[in-house]
């Protein structure tokens, strides 16, 4: 197997084609290289709902930043990016006796909301401020032993204007590459006589 991406985004919308905000985030993230950034959307991989688990575990043992990318339903992630979680982090593997494939690397979310930002306030509809609902996020992190990034928010997708819809893109593909370059710091041996391709350290060579 080749060497995957330094960042793994999981795209999870239940219908990127009517969406405006995750399906233009997954477009900026796919133009980025292959080599540093890995797009996979789990609902045109998965229509069925049977997921690939060893596919899955591949791909995330390689990435050093996993991605979650979806929009917020019920306050929590779509159904496909939950059973993603039941079935990919499995027993043995992400936790308990043995189960420490993804220690060590971090976990970002990356959210829209119908909502607006004075929504999620105490006095707002939605009666909490999001972080309000992040800690079954937040723990499922610490479980697998993973760093829980500050996670990104975009609050009133369906109202935003486009032009906000792009600027939210284009700074997420940056923070994409800024991953991806951290990751690669992050393993590159201080040795400055060897090329530039044999510095980092791979597993899958
Ligand atoms: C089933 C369902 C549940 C939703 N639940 C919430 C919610 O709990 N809070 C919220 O702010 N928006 C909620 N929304 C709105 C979505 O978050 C919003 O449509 C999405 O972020 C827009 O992103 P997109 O342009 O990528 O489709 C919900 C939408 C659907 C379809």
């Amino acid at each position: 197997m080749g060497r995957m991406a330094d960042v793994l985004v999981l795209v999870a919308h239940p219908d990127i084609a009517r969406s405006r905000v995750n399906r233009t985030l997954a477009a900026q993230a796919r133009l980025l290289p292959s080599d540093a950034v890995e797009v996979r959307d789990l609902y045109a991989l998965y229509p069925d709902y049977v997921i690939d688990i060893e596919a899955e575990q591949a791909a995330l043992a390689q990435a050093r930043t996993v991605v979650w990318l979806h929009p917020v339903q019920w306050y929590s992630m779509p159904a496909l990016m939950k059973l993603w979680v039941d079935d990919v982090l499995a027993f043995r593997w992400a936790y308990g006796p043995g189960g420490r494939a993804l220690a060590g690397k971090c976990l970002w979310l990356v959210v829209s909301t119908g909502g607006s930002e004075t929504s999620y306030q105490d006095s707002g509809n939605n009666r909490h401020r999001f972080a309000s609902f992040l800690p079954a996020y937040q723990q499922t992190a610490e479980l697998v032993g993973m760093r829980f990034l500050e996670p990104c928010v975009f609050y009133g997708a369906h109202k935003a204007e486009a032009h906000d819809v792009h600027d939210h893109a284009h700074r997420f593909a940056q923070r994409l590459l800024e991953l991806a370059g951290e990751a690669r710091a992050n393993v590159v041996a201080p040795q400055p006589d060897v090329g530039p391709d044999e510095r980092r350290i791979t597993t899958d060579e």
